[in-house]
This record gives C-alpha cells, sequence and structure tokens, in this order.
C-alpha cells in the first residue's frame, strides 16, 4: 500500500451535495435580485460559506454590512439543511461504499478534510456518522481552502504526516490545499485534469491502483 493514510473532501467526491448548494444560493440571489446560475455556482466548489458568499455579491451593485451577510449566509444555510433532509444511505454509492472497506482492509486510515460546517449532519445522513478514523471540518478550522489547515488537522488526528497521506479533491482550490500541504493529491471530477494532482481518477474506484 503506497499511502498509510487517505483523506477524502466530502462534497463531490463522498457525496453529491453541489445541486442543493445550488439550489440554495439561487434563492437567497433571486431574493436580492442577483443574477446566479449554475456555472457561477461552479466557482463555489471548495470555497467556504463567507468567501462563497463574497463570490455572489461581486455582481451586486449594493454593499451590505457584515450582519446583514451573516444574515445572507444563515438564511442560505436554512435552505441548504432542509435540502440535505432528502438525502438517506441510498445516496452513498455503492462504488464508494466498496472502495472505501476495500481501502480500510488493505490497512489504510480513513479521514474526512471538508470545508463544510454541515459535515457531521451529511456524513449521518448517508450512514457514515461513526465511519471514518478522523472528521476535520470547516467547524474545526480558521483558514479555508487553499490553505492547507483542513488536511494538516486531518493528517495530525490519524497520527500521520502529510507525506504519507494521500488527498482526494474535486475542487482546484483543494488540490492547491493538498500540495502547499506537503500532500500528494488524487483529483476526480471538475478537478480531474489538474496538472497538480499525481493521480487523475475518471471513478472512484480508480484509487484502488492509484494507491497499489
Ligand atoms: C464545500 C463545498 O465542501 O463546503 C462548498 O464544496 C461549500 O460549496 C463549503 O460552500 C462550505 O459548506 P457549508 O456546508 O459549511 O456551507
Ligand atoms: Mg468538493
Amino acid at each position: 500500500m503506497r499511502y498509510q493514510g487517505i483523506i477524502f473532501d466530502l462534497d463531490g467526491v463522498i457525496c453529491t451535495t453541489d445541486h442543493y448548494h445550488y439550489l440554495a444560493w439561487k434563492a437567497l440571489a433571486d431574493r436580492l435580485g442577483i443574477p446566479f446560475n449554475e456555472k457561477d455556482n461552479n466557482r463555489l466548489r471548495g470555497v467556504s460559506r463567507m468567501a462563497s458568499l463574497e463570490i455572489i455579491l461581486e455582481k451586486s451593485d449594493k454593499t451590505y454590512t457584515q450582519e446583514e451577510k451573516e444574515a445572507m449566509a444563515t438564511e442560505k444555510n436554512d435552505t441548504y439543511r432542509q435540502l440535505l433532509h432528502q438525502i438517506t444511505t441510498a445516496d452513498l454509492s455503492q462504488e464508494v461504499k466498496s472502495t472505501l472497506d476495500q481501502l480500510r482492509a488493505q490497512g489504510c486510515k480513513l479521514a474526512i478534510g471538508s470545508a463544510s460546517k454541515n459535515t457531521p449532519f451529511i456524513l449521518e445522513r448517508l450512514g457514515l456518522g461513526s465511519y471514518f478514523d478522523a472528521v476535520a471540518d470547516g467547524n474545526c478550522v480558521t483558514h479555508s481552502k487553499p490553505d492547507p489547515e483542513v488536511f494538516l488537522k486531518a493528517a495530525e488526528m490519524l497520527g500521520l504526516s502529510p507525506a504519507v497521506c494521500l488527498v482526494v479533491e474535486d475542487a482546484h482550490a483543494g488540490v492547491e490545499a493538498a500540495v502547499a500541504g506537503g500532500f500528494e493529491c488524487a483529483a476526480i471530477g471538475d478537478a480531474k485534469d489538474d496538472p497538480r494532482a499525481t493521480h487523475h481518477l475518471s471513478t472512484f474506484s480508480d484509487l484502488l491502483q492509484a494507491t497499489k
């Protein structure tokens, strides 16, 4: 086994929550009269909630106070949390679960490294509430990706150095964060062809080959 630990991003890697993020941001943007489409939503991949809001407000001609911005972020999150109730254990694909099980059976420690403050809730909905050996998320970091803090925290919780861990990411900001932290990275989905990644995964189960 090439790595002792694997740190997974959550949204877009373990599960698909992008559309729920989109619907929740879209509801807020519509209410504020700000243009926002699925292409704009792609820019928010891996980006923290407040940083995402700032990107959306780039297209607004009004300026808002910090208090107003915090209320907007809460409004978006309330809509998002409602939508997350639709997630069930059926949303965890067989491919993802079986790949995780095989990696673990090979002696690899498994962790989550996500920007999302909703990580515990999403893992619970997917039936993975107590599955991972460590969970580092938006609740325990002060710097968001592309800062490596969340991955360094996950490695520390696993008791491993970045040099022996692999990060799996679907966001360019996440690939950048992994490399900045001294990790090798496997890129999938939107970030698949990112040249900074060591492995380029067409599908999640390609990880079994990449980690041999
Ligand atoms: C990341 C998502 O995983 O989490 C981003 O890719 C999201 O789109 C970020 O903004 C923060 O999520 P949350 O759930 O804390 O608002
Ligand atoms: Mg992601």
